[in-house]
């Protein structure tokens, strides 16, 4: 959606994912969903170096709503959110952050709050005097052709507020996320990034949206881009399923999909290991790169390694190599030139976990890497110079 914002794949934080809809305030009054999360999280992205390193986003997910009023506007539950959603706005920009919320285009959000069905025009209007920076819109109790509809005029409704708000677009995943039933022309018109498949948010159910972004890469990475990204889903990085390789993994493999980087997790409690994975700085540069041409799988071995590479600015490549093995570290041989570079150009790689450089690549350079299992080792690989080629 060329509306200037998400020019980068978007990040923040996101809600659901840790703390989905526990709206008991009384029996777990620090992680139900309220007011008082919200602005925690806030003050630790903002005091934590989150802010700093491009996590912005502050969004909301479901279980916000409290009903309508008389002139069915939509209100917050007051009891969780006693000062409104517009003084959540206020208070995320004040510490230089942006607030995102959620509706679900049907007759009900998903957790069954009051879905926007007839009131897109009107939600539009009261996101936009909240000073609401984003809008995660669902697709729970639609039908196709109230999708069909609601997507496009919601775009525009949000779009006729004058209020720059990016708009997230769950519409794939329910449509089973592929052409002919998903016309991805029109989504990359009308939203800035999209849920692509439904996911599972489990180790394998990163396995298995990784997988599907695989098989349907000629499809899905074209049309990624400035403004408008698939959206692979949040990352689990940081909660109760994913192994230290796993997260590496996640993070790795994301990124080179440039991917949406939305955490979900307690950033009050994080351990510094899973911060150091989602603050590597190298890899947010690398996230960020400013082409935004999504990364693809290009090797998939019989030893069950596999090669994901991402084109970036001034020449340079991540590269990130992934073991689907469960036995032991993987001592990965392989070249440049089996990985399709020039062989006119001699390169460098930092990699990105562990800071090591790797100098005097050329095409026929053979290297190991070495890839623990379900992890994955990569590379920011940069050209040095170019070689002279021997007059003949
Ligand atoms: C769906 C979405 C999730 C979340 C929940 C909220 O399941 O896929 O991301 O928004 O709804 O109920």
């Amino acid at each position: 959606l060329e509306n200037g914002l998400l020019r980068k794949p978007p990040m923040g934080w996101l809600a659901w994912e840790r703390f989905r809809c526990n709206i008991d305030c009384s029996e777990d009054p620090k992680n139900c969903i309220s007011e008082q999360l919200f602005m925690e999280m806030a003050d630790r992205l903002a005091q934590d170096g989150w802010r700093d390193l491009g996590y912005v986003y502050l969004n909301i997910d479901d279980c916000w709503i409290g009903g309508r009023d008389a002139k069915g506007n939509l209100v917050p539950d007051r009891k969780r959110f006693p000062h409104g959603i517009a003084f959540l706005a206020d208070y995320a920009h004040s510490l230089g952050l942006k607030l995102g919320i959620y509706e679900d285009l049907g007759n009900f959000t998903c957790m069954g709050y009051p879905g926007t069905l007839d009131k897109v025009v009107q939600d539009a209007q009261t996101f936009a005097e909240w000073k609401v920076d984003m809008l995660k819109l669902d697709g729970c109790y639609s039908t196709p052709q109230e999708r069909a509809e609601g997507y496009p005029k919601m775009a525009a409704a949000l779009n006729a507020t004058g209020r720059p708000i990016a708009f997230s677009c769950s519409w794939p995943a329910y449509e089973g996320g592929l052409p002919p039933k998903v016309n991805y022309t029109l989504l990359a018109d009308i939203c800035n990034l999209w849920r692509n498949p439904m996911t599972s948010r489990t180790p394998g159910g990163v396995l298995s949206v990784l997988d599907w972004f695989v098989t349907h890469q000629d499809v899905l990475q074209p049309i990624a881009g400035p403004g408008h990204w698939n959206d692979p889903d949040m990352l689990l990085i940081g909660n109760f399923g994913l192994s230290f390789e796993q997260a590496r993994a996640q993070m790795a493999l994301w990124t080179v999909l440039a991917a949406p980087l939305f955490m979900s997790t307690d950033l009050r409690t994080i351990s510094a290991q899973n911060m150091d994975i989602l603050q590597n700085p190298l890899m947010i540069k690398i996230n960020q790169d400013p082409l935004g041409i999504q990364g693809r799988r290009i090797l998939k071995e019989k030893s069950h390694i596999e090669v994901y590479l991402r084109p970036l600015a001034s020449e340079a490549s991540a590269i990130v190599f992934f073991s689907r093995r469960m036995d032991m570290p993987y001592h990965y041989h392989s070249s440049l030139a089996r990985l399709n570079f020039s062989s006119s150009v001699v390169y460098e790689a930092q990699d990105v976990y562990t800071g090591d450089i790797i100098s005097g690549l050329q095409d026929k350079t053979n290297f190991t890497v070495i890839i623990n299992p379900s992890g994955v080792v990569m590379w920011y690989l940069y050209p040095i110079r170019k070689l002279e080629i021997p007059q003949q």
